[in-house]
């Protein structure tokens, strides 16, 4: 099910293999990497083919998947500058988690409120969900003023792991329910 969407910069849709050049570019970065869960140092092609393969099976898995994961892609020129991901989806609950990245040259230009927002208005709008789960590990003020931008709270702080350099750190847990975003984006809209 192959799932595009638009906003006024950016085209988010499903990964292919023309991508594993600028996946592998933008995420073999340790200064990114560190603020991501699973992602692995250094990040090689062979990491981002079997990304591929796997976004592949997952979006061909059901007409309700358990996750959608998007590449972000710039108008006009068609360039890959990251990833967003709308996973861990629990239809029956309505709630799912995700995650995004930037690479870094684009970072700091709104692309990344931008992508996310078209992510949250997908699982809310199209796909009926009623509750995001989201988090940032400590330190990372980049992401959680992109989260609080978009109403997200922070709920609970856990111990987690950077697969990238293995340190265990805090992570902040962070949730947005659809009924908050509505409210939110009435009063802050961020896109048309
Ligand atoms: C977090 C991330 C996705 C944000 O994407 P982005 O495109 O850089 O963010 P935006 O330009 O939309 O900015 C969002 C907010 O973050 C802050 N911010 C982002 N980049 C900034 C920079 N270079 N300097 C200062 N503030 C910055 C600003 O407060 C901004 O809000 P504002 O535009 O209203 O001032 C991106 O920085 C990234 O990929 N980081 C590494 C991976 C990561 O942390 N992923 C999220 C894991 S939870």
């Amino acid at each position: 099910m192959d799932i595009k969407i638009e906003t006024s910069r950016l085209t988010l849709r499903p990964w292919g293999e023309e991508d594993i050049e600028q996946l592998t570019l933008g995420l073999n970065n340790l200064g990114l990497a560190k603020w991501l869960a699973f992602v692995p140092h250094p990040y090689t092609t062979s990491h981002a083919e079997n990304w591929i393969e796997r976004c592949r099976e997952i979006s061909n898995s059901s007409d309700r998947p358990t996750a959608y994961e998007f590449a972000i892609e710039l108008k006009p020129s068609r360039l890959v500058i990251g990833g967003v991901s709308l996973n861990k989806i629990d239809w029956r609950a309505g709630t799912a988690g995700g995650g995004i990245w930037i690479a870094e040259n684009h970072q700091g230009h709104g692309y990344g409120s931008e992508a996310f927002e078209a992510k949250i208005r997908f699982a809310f709008r199209d796909l009926g969900l009623t509750k995001l789960v989201n988090g940032y590990f400590d330190g990372n003020e980049n992401s959680w003023a992109m989260q609080r931008k978009l109403g997200y709270r922070r709920v609970a702080e856990v111990t987690s792991r950077c697969m990238a350099d293995g340190r265990q750190t805090i992570e902040h847990v962070t949730t947005l329910l659809r009924s908050d975003w509505e409210r939110h984006m009435t009063k802050r809209p961020l896109t048309d």
